[in-house]
């Protein structure tokens, strides 16, 4: 994809909360908007933006109020237009400057007070949590404040306890196999930046965690897509794809896809596996959101399947306890630790160590907290699909095996444009291009449902409004 152009899906995502005012004009509201983008540097120069067209439909406004917004930028000269090669953010492009992604909105957005906000995956901690965390006293403390405080691998006995869960979940690992991060995030950008060179080929699947993709293209990664199907990855077309382009790097999310929920089935992930094994390739396997599984144990690690294949294998503590707590983790070789750590210590000389002590007792709680997560996400989804079943028969979904929001199929029409006029109809969702790394998934809306019964059931009555007022029109 083309890094100066930014397509319709981000540039709605950056625009997120544009039209506020309802005594104040379309067109003046979004020229404002965009001004502000473009005055920021969100909106570096030489940035393309889309066409008034594809703007204006992914908006749900008319063609007329992006003629007329686009017109305002033009006349205070933020933006000019050429024939045949759109409308261009005024400037010297500086070199390396990316159009941010805005992945972030939901957390910092002010989410306003009559808006229900479906968007968000992220998981509340429970009580108990904060009395597990909160137990961590002065005198345990005390012994380590005494320490210069820099673990740069993590604290030795988080990452005993850590190998001992990993061996435990069916992966054997010993402590140095296991590098202690600050959220899984961090791994995700930690093993980018140790693995990936400008221009190396990423094979990512379409959809996919929007975090990962953020941390291979800021490493200038190219990504190529393998398509998700509904009943999960099509292991021959992957197979096929890693013998023919042979990437650096395959990053996958076996357990309870995010966005989509689905597992690997076992057969699909043997032969993943022994794909990656045969053909060398450096697998990413990505287990942060296995603990939100709705029955049964977590499925064994790829890591496990084929023990002699590079496989870096990151987890979390995230979903389970608490995403505040900032703990994950990478397990890999001991030599893949070990190179990982110095590739950190430009940006961190390690984790915090009050998290990490907090993150060693919760560990003690993992079989009661995924039996707590197993049960309330489970009735949030039966919860949500009842209402969708009931207000919106047409949608459909793929059934998943767990995980915090459902991925929803519409029966045709935008979901950027659908996800936009539902921000005005009092409901915020996440439309499906926002977790694809080519823009597509155009047909596909997330819908959150760990939000609590009564703000499920009050979204899902706004959108049913608000999708029969667009039916209406169309
Ligand atoms: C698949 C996946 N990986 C990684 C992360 C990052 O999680 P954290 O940094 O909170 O551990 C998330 C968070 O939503 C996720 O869904």
């Amino acid at each position: 994809m083309d890094n100066s152009r930014i397509g319709e899906a981000a540039l709605v995502r950056l625009l997120e909360g544009w039209c506020t005012d309802s005594r104040e004009s379309l067109h003046r509201q979004l020229a404002a908007a965009l001004t502000a983008l473009i005055s920021s540097g969100e909106l570096p120069p030489g940035t393309v933006l889309p066409s008034e067209r594809s703007l204006a439909t992914a908006l749900a406004v008319s063609r007329g109020t992006l003629v007329t917004a686009y017109t305002t930028l033009r006349s205070l000269g933020l933006v000019d237009s050429r024939q045949g090669s759109g409308t261009r953010v005024r400037g010297v492009p500086q070199p390396g400057v990316a159009v941010p992604s805005a992945r972030l909105v939901s957390f910092t957005a002010k989410v306003g007070q009559q808006q229900v906000d479906l968007s968000s995956g992220a998981l509340p901690g429970q009580d108990w949590v904060a009395d597990v965390v909160g137990s961590v006293g002065p005198d345990e403390l005390r012994s380590w404040v005494r320490g210069h405080g820099y673990h740069p691998a993590g604290l030795p006995p988080l990452r005993e306890a850590l190998a001992r869960q990993c061996t435990a979940d069916g992966l054997p690992t010993q402590p140095e196999q296991v590098l202690v991060t600050s959220g899984s995030q961090q791994a995700l950008q930690l093993v980018a930046g140790a693995l990936i060179a400008p221009g190396d080929e990423v094979l990512v699947e379409d959809p996919t965690y929007r975090g990962a993709l953020e941390a291979f293209r800021d490493r200038g990664a190219r990504l190529r897509t393998i398509p998700l199907r509904e009943d999960g990855l099509d292991a021959e077309v992957l197979v096929r794809l890693l013998r023919s382009r042979r990437p650096r790097l395959l990053y996958l999310l076996p357990a309870v896809h995010n966005p989509v929920g689905v597992t690997l089935r076992p057969a699909a992930a043997k032969a993943v596996a022994e794909a990656v094994a045969d053909t060398g390739t450096t697998l990413l396997e990505d287990l942060s959101t296995v603990d939100t599984l709705f029955s049964g144990p977590p499925p064994t690690p790829m890591a496990s399947l084929v023990p002699e294949a590079p496989v870096l294998t990151i987890g979390s503590l995230s979903k389970l306890f608490w995403g505040g707590i900032r703990i994950g983790w990478v397990r890999s070789t001991a030599q893949a630790v070990r190179q990982l750590v110095s590739h950190r210590s430009s940006a961190d000389l390690g984790s915090s160590v009050p998290s990490q002590l907090a993150a060693l007792r919760l560990l003690d709680y993992v079989p009661r907290a995924r039996r707590v997560r197993a049960r309330e996400l489970r009735t949030g989804y039966l919860w949500i699909t009842e209402l969708l079943a009931a207000h919106l028969p047409d949608w459909s979904w793929v059934v998943p095996d767990g995980g915090a929001s459902l991925w929803v199929r519409l029966p045709g029409g935008n979901a950027v444009a659908l996800a936009e006029s539902a921000r005005r109809g009092g409901v915020l969702i996440t439309p499906g291009p926002a977790f694809s790394a080519i823009d597509g998934q155009t047909d596909r809306v997330r819908l959150s449902y760990a939000v609590g019964p009564d703000t499920v059931r009050a979204g899902v009555e706004r959108l049913a409004v608000v999708w029969r007022r667009r039916r209406l029109r169309t």
